[in-house]
């Protein structure tokens, strides 16, 4: 495990991150396009509905109408093994020390019939910010989301990057395994 530089933090999105600079720290992974701030709530909030914990679980967490998937973990200490089974969509960003965010990951957990039923986490639109690179922070990133996926019971946890990535997700842990297939609509 990787620590954050001083005054940096890692935690779940948050429906205010559109003014936080959520979208711009994607830029550098992808095209965004032009996202109207009620399109970014439409969208959160159907994240955050994929997530929410059940009641029993409602205490030490924020409010589910202000964090996606709110168990997820604020560096790791917000998350509970109590929340096994629940939650599909995990949106983490690390903040620096003036509330900017600069860097972002995502997991989505599937529940499959086969492996016994087994939970497979996908890791999604990494992302750290141009300036900030080098910093260990996509490092820190991809253990946040490590974690929540072991808490929530994957047996593994599977991505797709470009042949220029692959040095980085080796010295996460990751190796190389399969081939992407994608059908475009
Ligand atoms: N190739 C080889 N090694 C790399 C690379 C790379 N492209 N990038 C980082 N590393 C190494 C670092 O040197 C470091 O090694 P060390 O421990 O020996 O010093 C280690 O990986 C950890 O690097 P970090 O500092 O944590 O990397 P960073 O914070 O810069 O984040 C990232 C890496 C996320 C790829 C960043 O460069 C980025 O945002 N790039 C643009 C967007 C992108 O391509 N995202 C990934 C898309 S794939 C997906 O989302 C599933």
């Amino acid at each position: 495990q990787s620590a954050l530089p001083e005054g940096y933090t890692v935690r779940p999105l948050q429906k205010n991150d559109y003014h936080a600079g959520f979208l711009d720290v994607l830029r550098v992974l992808t095209q965004v396009g032009d996202i109207s701030e009620e399109r970014w709530a439409e969208r959160y909030d159907w994240i955050a509905r994929l997530g929410a914990p059940p009641p029993s679980l409602s205490s030490p967490v924020p409010k589910t109408s202000d964090v996606a998937s709110p168990t997820g973990p604020s560096d790791g200490q917000q998350f509970s093994k109590k929340s096994e089974g629940h939650g599909s969509y995990f949106v983490i960003v690390i903040i620096n020390e003036v509330g900017k965010i600069v860097g972002t990951g995502t997991l989505v957990v599937e529940r499959k019939f086969i492996h016994d039923l087994g939970i497979v986490g996908h890791i999604e639109d990494i992302a750290v910010a141009k300036d900030q690179q080098g910093k260990k922070l996509g490092l820190r990133i991809i253990n946040a989301l490590d974690y929540i996926a072991s808490e929530v019971g994957c047996y593994k946890s599977i991505l797709d990057c470009s042949e220029a990535n692959e040095g980085f997700y080796k010295k996460c842990g990751f190796k190389r395994a399969g081939l992407e297939m994608a059908h475009y609509y």
